[in-house]
């Protein structure tokens, strides 16, 4: 449909009709019949209003999606469809690893690619709007939404954010090819730093750290081109996202000109009166409007007042049509007004649900986000001859054979296509050399407050005391006849994701003591760790031979452990986030602000910016992980010390494979600010390469530096760079200290 198409129909609609647009209720409310009329009661949307809400989410599936858009196209008067919107957040049917797991493969193309796969499978189930990626910047492992972020540096998480929405939004622009779906960039802004990590707490920050550090990535997907983008529930500055005039309009729609549609997240508008910036359901839908939202998810806020507050004047009826045209533009984009029902497909559905081309990439994915933490004397890999001619193996742990490891935001994921660690080694081994037992629960009543609640509601219970004994005496009786036990640990699904902070990083339950009484019997021990976020892991790392993060590792996560414990393929991920040595160091973040005292990590002096019971550094460091090759970094050298405005120098280095194996490194450029008229990090990561080296071979990486990647937000928030000295260096992870140094002049 044309622009002027458009702008006439909007001049069609009545009021109550313009408002619907605005309203996004829950499926059920839309279906509602008997009994499921007190959703809408609950609500409290009159029925003219939920006859022509605009949008609905989590409804999925072609079948379900077609009568649902028939049955409301039915009843209305000017056939405008309702848009389909649901949480698909790092898979559908094919799930794949977690976002902060994919962030450790510091390969934005991967993502690009799972997304647009991702985005095949919801196209056929009708979906047409997805709520991700989460740009949302971590530094504090406590929070459970570290699942959904891609990690702890500005410059990554844009880079990923921006693959992301060109990933999901892949053939949009197409004109009615019916393939991509729309990507809304979440939570805006800042989401990611609530104080203590506590979730949906206070988030307060300078407006200097804000854009230097947490705006970018939602800015990069802005820049990709996301046709959404949903506030957040927090506030900045003082003030809730949601009704924040400053970041919506100032900064996201003039600086940025973002002109796509903005939602809110789930119930925002109304919890203004929670935070105590609205007195009621007007206000606060007042509130909203003045900041520029235009779609109102799931509260009757903009239902029920949005009439009267322009019959009172208070807002303008123009700023209604704003929005409207906004939400009737993506329609448009979306060709609905040609096939309200675009790409729901029932057949299409059985073709592309986790297609093999998807499985594959699930499986790519996982292998290139593990990351081997230990490896000692070598143990990993496993020699699958030894394993073939007559070695054991006791899998064992919560874990070992788990189909629900795939992280709280796999709403639609398939669990029965899971390809667990039992069933994948069993393909690959005879059955004599595999013995496998679950040893104890993952959770105990005093690791999760509502442990008895989430019991009740799930028909699960709780082992009895004889039960605990004999799984665990089980477990040891394998372990001890093993020649490795392979531990599968971790953290249970219910304690990261949404609503999931913590204040211990332990892994929970009896699995330390489980570990502790294995390492006493075994003759080597491998742990595959399954989380959500960073964990404390000093104990684990003593009492492992290796020790292997695989995340929650999605629908392939089973194939993906054994091609890296076996050594199909090698570990390649890198720490997207700084695992600490205690929960007390949080917030911890590689890039952080230099200090007037630091601490050199030797000096027996107390008066230095540090801990007295702990050190500063982290366990193990932002952009860390082991290799089953090993690689020397040579000197940094730069081709000038000088860097002129306009010019370029070249830093590079010389990576030998000094290894038996091929392999992969991912050499990471960081760039520290030695002065500037404010405090800057005391590194930054400005480039990653990734390259392949066959056994012994040395290649040299090489990165340029020009003057825009030295810009950052100085004393009067202008967003430049300031001549003076740098150092740089390019390295395997953050640990190392910026070496060589050049001047920009
Ligand atoms: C979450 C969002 C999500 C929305 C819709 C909210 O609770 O914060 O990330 O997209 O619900 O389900
Ligand atoms: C302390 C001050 C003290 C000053 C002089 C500093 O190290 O921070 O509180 O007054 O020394 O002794």
């Amino acid at each position: 449909m044309r622009e002027e198409k458009l702008q006439e129909l909007l001049n069609s609609l009545s009021m109550t009709e313009k408002i619907g647009q605005l309203v996004q209720v829950p499926g059920p409310v839309l279906e509602a019949q008997g009994q499921e009329l007190g959703i809408r009661d609950d609500l409290g949307i009159s029925e003219e209003i939920i006859r022509n809400v605009g949008s609905t989410l989590n409804v999925v599936g072609a079948d379900q999606i077609r009568r649902v858009q028939k049955a409301y196209l039915e009843k209305s008067r000017h056939k405008i469809p309702l848009l389909f919107m649901a949480d698909i957040i790092y898979g559908f049917r094919t799930v794949f690893p977690i976002p902060l797991a994919l962030g450790c493969t510091f390969d934005p193309k991967l993502l690009k690619e799972l997304c647009a796969a991702t985005s095949e499978e919801s196209v056929a189930a009708g979906a047409q709007v997805t709520f991700s990626p989460m740009a949302d910047l971590v530094r504090d492992a406590r929070w459970g939404r570290c699942l959904e972020s891609t990690g702890e540096d500005p410059y990554m998480n844009g880079r990923y954010a921006a693959a992301m929405v060109e990933g999901f939004q892949e053939g949009l622009q197409e004109e009615r090819a019916g393939k991509g779906m729309a990507s809304c960039v979440k939570h805006f802004a800042a989401y990611g730093a609530p104080e203590g990590g506590r979730d949906y707490n206070t988030v307060d920050m300078s407006e200097r750290r804000l854009r230097q550090e947490y705006l970018p990535s939602y800015k990069a997907g802005v820049e990709a081109g996301c046709e959404m983008i949903m506030t957040s529930f927090n506030t900045v500055d003082g003030i809730p996202s949601t009704g924040n005039k400053w970041l919506m309009d100032d900064v996201l729609r003039k600086e940025w000109g973002f002109e796509g549609v903005v939602i809110t997240d789930y119930a925002a508008i109304a919890e203004l009166i929670a935070h105590g910036v609205a007195q009621d359901a007007k206000e606060a839908a007042r509130l909203a409007m003045e900041a520029g939202v235009d779609i109102d998810m799931c509260t009757g806020c903009y239902a029920n007042n949005l009439e009267a507050l322009i019959r009172e004047g208070a807002i303008d009826e123009a700023w209604l049509d704003r929005a409207v045209m906004r939400v009737l533009r993506l329609k448009n984009k979306l060709g609905l007004f040609e096939d309200p029902f675009r790409g729901a497909d029932a057949a299409r559905e059985k073709e592309v649900f986790l297609a093999p081309g998807h499985r594959a990439l699930a499986r790519e994915a996982a292998v290139k986000s593990m990351v081997l933490l230990e490896n000692k004397e070598e143990l990993l890999p496993l020699s699958g001859e030894d394993f073939r001619g007559g070695k054991k193996i006791a899998l064992i742990g919560p874990f070992a054979d788990n189909r629900d490891a795939l992280g709280m935001w796999a709403i639609h994921g398939d669990k029965s296509a899971v390809v667990t660690v039992k069933q994948a080694l069993s393909e690959m081994l005879a059955p004599e050399s595999l013995a496998c037992a679950e040893g104890c629960e993952t959770l105990l009543e005093e690791d999760y407050t509502d442990l008895t609640a989430v019991y009740a509601q799930t028909g699960k219970s709780a082992w009895n005391p004889e039960k605990r004994k004999e799984e665990m005496e089980r477990a040891l009786a394998l372990a001890a006849e093993s020649d490795v036990a392979v531990l599968a640990l971790g953290e249970s699904e219910i304690q990261g994701g949404e609503g999931g902070s913590r204040t211990k990083l332990t892994i929970p339950g009896d699995q330390m003591d489980l570990l502790r009484r294995v390492r006493k019997c075994a003759k080597k021990v491998a742990v595959l760790l399954f989380c959500a976020r960073p964990l404390v892991l000093d104990e684990v790392k003593e009492l492992s031979d290796a020790l292997l993060l695989v995340w929650y590792p999605g629908t392939e996560g089973g194939h993906a452990v054994c091609d890296v414990l076996f050594g199909s393929r090698e570990p390649e991920g890198r720490l997207s986030m700084s695992f600490p040595r205690s929960v007390g160091q949080m917030p911890l973040y590689y890039n952080a602000f230099s200090t007037g005292r630091p601490y050199d990590g030797r000096t027996p002096i107390r008066f230095f910016s540090r801990y007295t019971d702990c050190a500063n550094t982290p366990l193990y460091p932002y952009g860390y992980g082991l290799s089953y090759h090993r690689a020397a970094y040579g000197p940094v050298r730069l081709d000038s010390r000088t860097l002129n405005r306009e010019g370029e120098i070249t830093v590079s280095v010389e990576i030998t494979n000094e290894s038996g194996r091929a392999g992969v490194e991912t050499a990471q450029l960081y760039i520290r600010d030695v002065t500037g008229s404010v405090v800057r990090p005391v590194k930054e990561l400005k480039g990653v390469c990734k390259v392949f080296l066959e056994a012994g071979e040395k290649k040299t990486v090489s990165f340029r530096i020009t003057e825009d990647m030295l810009r950052f937000y100085g004393k009067e928030l202008r967003y430049e760079s300031e001549p003076g000295k740098f150092r740089v260096t390019i390295a395997p992870d953050s640990s190392r200290e910026p070496e060589e140094e050049f001047v920009l002049v």
